[in-house]
């Protein structure tokens, strides 16, 4: 399956932020979106999320308009994970799993068994289960953060988008966020586009790299062809080496900034 945008043109209200955009993701590929702040990554995922109306272009999901589905139909094949996100401090983290199941129920529904099944396996796969009865507000932020990521799974998505999935986690829950997209990708086939500012993480984890700069699209392709000393040079402004390292399968940047 793939969702792809089309002459995009994203703004708010007067503001136009995404100027002009074509842009395709693959549920069998993980793909990081990286650009400098501002630049309009997050703008792009609302839009193709359903959060955000886009001004002109067409979003499609297997050839299929946006616009014609509604919200909860969308719900069932794209997920999303928006870069700032808050749940009621009292809530159990059964309980915000539980509500992602929210996109294949009537009003009147509670959650029945076949919910039930998925929502266990969205916390088994994303090592919460533990923290089942737990309240929302006595988890830490690597823990809240997969439990957010359980809460979009149980929506059984075909692409999940996550906006800066590992911000404000320190290295080690950084990495396991990391090692649970690729999972989820490889093992459960779910196509995964994260917006990352960690450009080695981005390196090491993406099979498709699309590079956002002031609103357009400045490059993509795969990590190593994209991630250059010329692209860090004109998207970020800062000098770098991309540096092997024999015995590592990917590269990793080194900063003349910090080591001058
Ligand atoms: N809700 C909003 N209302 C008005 N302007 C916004 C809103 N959200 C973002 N912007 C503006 O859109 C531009 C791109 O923002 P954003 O997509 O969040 O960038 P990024 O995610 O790449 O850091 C910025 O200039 C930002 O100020
Ligand atoms: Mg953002």
């Amino acid at each position: 399956m793939e969702i792809s945008g089309k002459g995009l043109q994203i703004g708010y209200g007067e503001h136009l932020v995404i100027k002009e955009l074509d842009v395709t993701f693959l549920s069998t590929r993980i793909t990081s979106i990286i650009g400098p702040n501002g630049s309009g990554k997050s703008t792009v995922l609302k839009a193709m999320t359903k959060l955000l109306p886009y001004k002109s272009g067409v979003v499609r999901l297997d050839g299929r308009n946006l616009a014609d589905y509604s919200s909860k139909e969308w719900a069932r094949s794209v997920a999303v994970l928006p870069q700032i996100h808050t749940a009621p401090p009292d809530f159990k983290v059964r309980e915000l799993v539980g509500y992602g199941r929210l996109p294949y129920q009537k009003w009147y529904e509670k959650n029945g068994e076949e919910d039930e099944k998925i929502i266990d396996w969205a916390m088994k796969a994303t090592g919460v289960w533990e923290l089942r009865e737990k309240s929302i507000n006595q988890c830490s932020g690597g823990e809240s953060q997969r439990v957010w990521i359980a809460t979009v799974l149980t929506q059984q998505p075909e692409i999940l988008f996550l906006d800066e999935p590992t911000t404000y986690l320190d290295i080690a829950h950084q990495l396991e966020m990391m090692q649970l997209v690729k999972r989820l990708n490889r093992e459960n086939g779910i196509g995964i586009v994260m917006v990352l500012h960690d450009l080695s993480q981005a390196l090491e984890v993406s099979d498709w790299i699309v590079v956002i700069k002031d609103g357009k699209k400045y490059d993509e392709g795969r990590p190593e062809d994209v991630i250059t000393p010329k692209m860090m040079k004109e998207v970020y402004d800062v000098e770098c080496e991309v540096v092997r390292i024999p015995g590592r399968a990917t590269p990793i940047i080194a900063f003349k900034e910090i080591s001058a």
